[in-house]
């Protein structure tokens, strides 16, 4: 019941999503060269809106996909209402944060529970890793990660548990929200999404 009522409750945000997709902005948009000219995909600001978030809400305060490190540093991604957001792009199928031009970290999704029934947890790294075979995607402006048959269906969970699971995680199968998570679902409202 509980899951019922939250994906309610997501889906009725999601469906203003529809029209603001439908609008190209390029706000929050960069692109840039590589150094030997080629152009490389497009970057954002990844936005987080769910239940807890106030979109459409005149004293709207963003969330945004975060690192929870000094800038440029590894560390585990989270989800807050962050002044001044990192960037991300999605280059072959791989999720990617631009720090500067020496700086690109690849965001890993981890096994860092090891149970079963558990949520996978985003990491920012140096080398790509972690679970295997994985493939992230828009669809629309919305963020999508998926590994064999089985995806996340969009849905992401920060959680904040100082008992349990700290940082954004996500499930490869339907499951209710683990305690001390919160669901969200994370989109670029830039024009220029390329995967
Ligand atoms: C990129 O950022 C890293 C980490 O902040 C820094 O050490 C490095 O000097 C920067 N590189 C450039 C080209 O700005
Ligand atoms: C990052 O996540 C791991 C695994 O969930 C946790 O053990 C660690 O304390 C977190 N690190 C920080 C700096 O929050
Ligand atoms: C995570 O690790 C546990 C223990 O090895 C395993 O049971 C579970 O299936 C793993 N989850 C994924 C999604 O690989």
């Amino acid at each position: 019941m509980a899951l019922v009522a939250m994906l309610l409750a997501l889906a009725a945000y999601l469906l203003p999503l529809l029209f603001v997709s439908a609008m190209p902005s390029f706000e929050g948009m960069t692109t840039w060269s590589d150094s030997i000219g080629n152009l490389v995909p497009g970057m954002s600001h990844l936005e987080g809106l769910g239940p807890i978030s106030t979109q459409g809400q005149p004293s709207h305060v963003p969330f945004y996909m975060s690192i929870a490190a000094p800038r440029g540093l590894p560390g585990n991604v989270t989800i807050y209402r962050n002044k001044s957001p990192p960037l991300f792009y999605i280059h072959q199928n791989q999720l990617w944060h631009y720090h500067n031009e020496s700086t690109i970290l690849p965001i890993n999704v981890l096994n860092s529970t090891q149970a079963a029934g558990l949520p996978l947890q985003m990491v920012a790294e140096r080398k790509s890793g972690g679970v295997p075979g994985g493939r992230w995607r828009w669809q629309g402006t919305m963020l999508f990660y998926e590994n064999g048959q089985q995806n996340n269906q969009g849905l992401f969970y920060s959680c904040e548990d100082p008992n349990g699971l700290n940082g954004l995680f996500l499930f490869l199968q339907c499951s209710p929200p683990p305690s001390g998570c919160t669901p969200f679902t994370i989109h670029s409202f830039s024009s220029n999404r390329l995967t």
